[in-house]
């Protein structure tokens, strides 16, 4: 306990607990406001809650972030969902492949605008059902969507009334699955948020990272920010009911400067105040979360509300090569290593150009809800470890984009915590029958295996741990097993 929050002392202090902004490297260096804008920084909020004195919404209290937060902190594993025009080349230009992430084809292989609007009209989402994309999420026990409603190519998955770049008008699929999804989410109890490119715009004049590459690109940042991004930021915000977008989430912000930004933020502080944003705005705005990218920080961010965004394979946008999926033993690490460090889980699924869920993904997620089912009570509602030395001393791996980071070298069991229970996450079963944790704060008075509660198991407990004695031979689960300590 000590150590985690000594750890979110220095990190505050350094500022490294805020510089979670992952735009992909070659993004860095523009996503910086521009030195010749003149820029317009509110006044440093009052720092009235020290638990998280970063906020979009300047000077709340701890109660109130507390109850605007509630729902999202509870959730912890949510489905981030990418799916538009760039599924139809779904990797291929021209009969080669193009390297990189899905979703930038049309960056990465400097495709000309009309030519990569000619691809709308592949996109015919014949196979999307909405309380099919719903149901999938569910049933692998995640409680929120976010779905891309326009990502870096411009094209609105919406009913836009600001151009014609969008599903209803240029697809043969002429609906609006935004709304149909809004719809199912309510209906099946789940919350929906919306990602907005509202920086990165390649076919209508907003930046482009690298540099544009076709003439009919240019266009004034200004004009885009005020004529398509807040137009269109307006109709998700207003059409799609009162809670909906439950998070809006941004991303890259080349260009970004913080004028700019601020009349993105006005918007939504005037129509929906209070909305959970991530911390990709830029422009020295500030969001509710950290978005750490394809990686989980060794210790997450002690004291912040953070998210780390994950692929299933090595895509976001549907590439029909890409066939490396994650074993659902990484998956499920991966949550229990993030919820243990505080964090929520947003895994990704890339629909291909019918509207379906690859197979492998829903296989993996249903496999996910499956252990969800039995230990979910270890991972929703839950915070950060009361202990911390099973994370071990942070090691270096290689991120999804190849990047190195550091991360945990534990990798025997994780911890989990609400008022009354401490959970022990064990990857790395006894084979002598007992279970043993540093000190904790409280008399434990209870325990029990979370996938066989009948199981007697013994208590012993004194100021150098606690053992858990009687576990059975052969782990309850392979991948995660759980023991509820109560106190
Ligand atoms: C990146 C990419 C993007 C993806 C996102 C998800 O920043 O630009 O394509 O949507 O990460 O976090």
């Amino acid at each position: 306990m000590k150590s985690r929050q000594l750890l979110a002392f220095l990190l505050l202090g350094s500022g490294l607990a805020t510089a979670g902004t992952n735009v992909p490297a070659v993004t860095a260096t523009n996503s910086e406001p521009s030195a010749t804008t003149p820029t317009v920084m509110p006044t440093p909020p009052p720092a009235s809650d020290p638990n998280h004195p970063v906020s979009s919404v300047p000077a709340e209290t701890k109660s109130q972030r507390d109850a605007r937060m509630a729902w999202w902190r509870n959730a912890k594993f949510g489905m981030f969902i990418h799916w538009g025009v760039y599924s139809v080349p779904a990797g291929y230009y021209k009969g080669q492949p193009v390297k990189g992430i899905g979703e930038w084809i049309m960056n990465k292989g400097k495709i000309p605008m009309t030519e990569y609007q000619s691809f709308a009209k592949g996109f015919t989402a014949d196979k999307f059902d909405a309380s099919q994309f719903v149901a999938t999420a569910k049933n692998a026990g995640m409680k929120y969507i976010v779905i891309t409603s326009k990502h870096h190519d411009g094209f609105a998955m919406f009913d836009t009334k600001v151009n014609d770049w969008n599903i209803v008008k240029a697809s043969p699929f002429k609906r609006d699955p935004l709304k149909e999804l809004a719809e199912e989410c309510r209906k099946q109890g789940i919350k929906l948020g919306f990602y907005y490119s509202q920086a990165q715009d390649w076919n209508n004049g907003g930046s482009a990272a690298g540099g544009k590459w076709d003439k009919a690109q240019e266009h004034s940042m200004d004009d885009y920010v005020d004529k398509t991004a807040i137009p269109q930021i307006k109709e998700i915000l207003t059409n799609y009911g009162a809670d909906t977008p439950a998070v809006v989430w941004w991303d890259t912000p080349i260009d970004m400067n913080n004028e700019r930004a601020s009349r993105i933020d006005a918007v939504i502080q005037k129509l929906r105040p209070g909305l959970i944003q991530n911390n990709r705005l830029g422009g020295g705005t500030k969001g509710d979360t950290e978005t750490p990218e394809q990686h989980i920080p060794p210790q997450g961010y002690p004291g912040r509300d953070w998210e780390t965004c994950m692929t299933l394979n090595d895509t976001w946008g549907f590439k029909k090569d890409d066939q490396n999926w994650k074993s659902l033993e990484t998956i499920i690490r991966n949550l229990c290593d993030i919820a243990s460090k505080g964090g929520n889980y947003l895994l990704n699924v890339g629909p291909d150009s019918h509207g379906e869920i690859p197979p492998e993904s829903v296989k993996r997620l249903a496999d996910v809800g499956a252990w969800m089912k039995v230990n979910g009570d270890a991972i929703y509602g839950t915070t950060a470890t009361p202990f911390g030395e099973e994370l071990g001393k942070p090691t270096e791996s290689v991120d999804g984009y190849g990047k190195k980071r550091p991360t945990s070298s534990g990798n025997v069991w994780r911890a989990t915590q609400k008022p009354g229970h401490v959970y022990l996450i064990i990857f790395q079963w006894p084979t002598d029958g007992k279970f043993s944790v540093p000190a904790f704060a409280h008399k434990i008075t209870g325990a029990k295996l979370l996938a066989n509660p009948a199981v007697k198991l013994t208590l012993s407990q004194d100021d150098k741990g606690v053992t858990v004695s009687g576990l059975p031979v052969k782990a309850p689960d392979a991948i995660a097993s759980v023991i509820d300590l109560t106190y």
